[in-house]
């Protein structure tokens, strides 16, 4: 068990319960496509930034946070579901990606299912507020990806740009789960919904190295999946526009017919711009703006696990 799970143990287990026992259906192919990723495992993160959230916000009664938990995660799967399609990934968690071993369409299929599930979950517990900020935060990761999609081979992108779509496609989620916790404990969602914000943040910015850097035993996912879809990430556009000419050209190439063919090269260029340790130290920032913003939270077990995820985001190698 993670250590981020360990003082919502129980809370977590019925997470997990509610999980599987959400992904009936009376057809066989979404069961075992939805049981398939949903049950190769995941960090969990972001239905434990829930519980954590709710309970470090004061919430004490009934089982809201449970559900809304279970939700998020229904949501995160299908954008992984959906995006392991436009990505053309092979790996995830480890096991072969449910594109690669059913096709795209059952995929985008089975993501739709995931995604419409989580909203009737949300309607049974009636809650406008919540449904609202995940209603919000759904439509936000679309218009992330399509945007990051529509930049795709344009070795262009500068970093606002980049900031713009990381904030959508990955940030956003994190600030709806943690800005539900703090909505589930009647506490102030200005404090959870910057820290959800900035963790967020740093958290997609260490993928990203991590796409270049990672060891796919540890990250399941293979290297170099962002440059083979022309995807121009931190660490890349710091290198492009930090050194020289045929360096820089190198980068553009690669970014420009969308090919991880010269990735040794590039990640030797990126490495010797300082591209790796410029995009770390932006993920550090995030990671320390989002304690900063639990300053005013009052003392708790659940402010501390959330405190040590700030660190965890950036010191990941999973
Ligand atoms: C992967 O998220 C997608 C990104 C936003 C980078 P996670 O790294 O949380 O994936 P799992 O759930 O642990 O597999
Ligand atoms: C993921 O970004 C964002 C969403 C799933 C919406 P990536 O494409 O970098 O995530 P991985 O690396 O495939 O997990
Ligand atoms: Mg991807
Ligand atoms: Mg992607
Ligand atoms: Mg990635």
């Amino acid at each position: 068990m993670a250590f981020y799970h360990s003082d919502v143990a129980d809370e977590f287990q019925a997470v997990n319960q509610l999980i599987l026992d959400s992904l009936k259906s009376e057809v066989g192919l979404v069961e075992n496509i939805g049981g398939y990723i949903i049950n190769s495992g995941g960090k969990r993160l972001r239905p434990v930034l829930v519980l954590l959230s709710a309970l470090a916000s004061g919430y004490s009664k009934g089982t809201d946070h449970i559900k809304v938990a279970a939700v998020i995660e229904f949501i995160h799967t299908a954008t992984l579901l959906h995006d392991d399609v436009v990505d053309v990934s092979a790996l995830r968690r480890g096991r072969q990606t449910a594109n690669a071993v059913w096709g795209n369409a059952p995929s985008v299929l089975v993501g739709d299912f995931l995604y419409s599930r989580a909203f009737q979950m949300l309607v049974e517990m009636a809650d406008m507020s919540i449904m609202s900020l995940i209603a919000d935060a759904t439509n936000i990761i679309s218009e992330g990806e399509v945007q990051q999609m529509y930049n795709a081979g344009n070795p262009d992108l500068d970093e606002q740009i980049y900031t713009e779509v990381i904030y959508r496609k990955t940030a956003k989620l994190f600030e709806a789960a943690t800005q539900c916790g703090a909505v589930l404990g009647g506490a102030d969602e200005s404090i959870m919904k910057a820290y959800g914000k900035h963790l967020g943040m740093a958290f997609q910015i260490t993928d990203d190295v991590l796409d270049l850097e990672g060891d796919v035993k540890a990250t399941g996912k293979n290297i170099g999946d962002d440059l083979a879809e022309g995807k121009m990430t931190l660490p890349l556009i710091f290198a492009r526009d930090h050194s020289g000419a045929n360096e820089s050209r190198l980068i553009r190439n690669a970014i420009e017919t969308r090919s991880a063919d010269k990735f040794d090269e590039i990640h030797r260029v990126v490495s010797e711009s300082g591209g790796l340790a410029y995009s770390l130290d932006r993920a550090r920032e995030h990671s320390e703006l989002s304690k900063k913003a639990l300053r005013a939270l009052p003392e708790s077990v659940y402010k501390q696990v959330l405190l040590q995820l700030a660190d965890f985001a950036i010191a990941r190698d999973a």
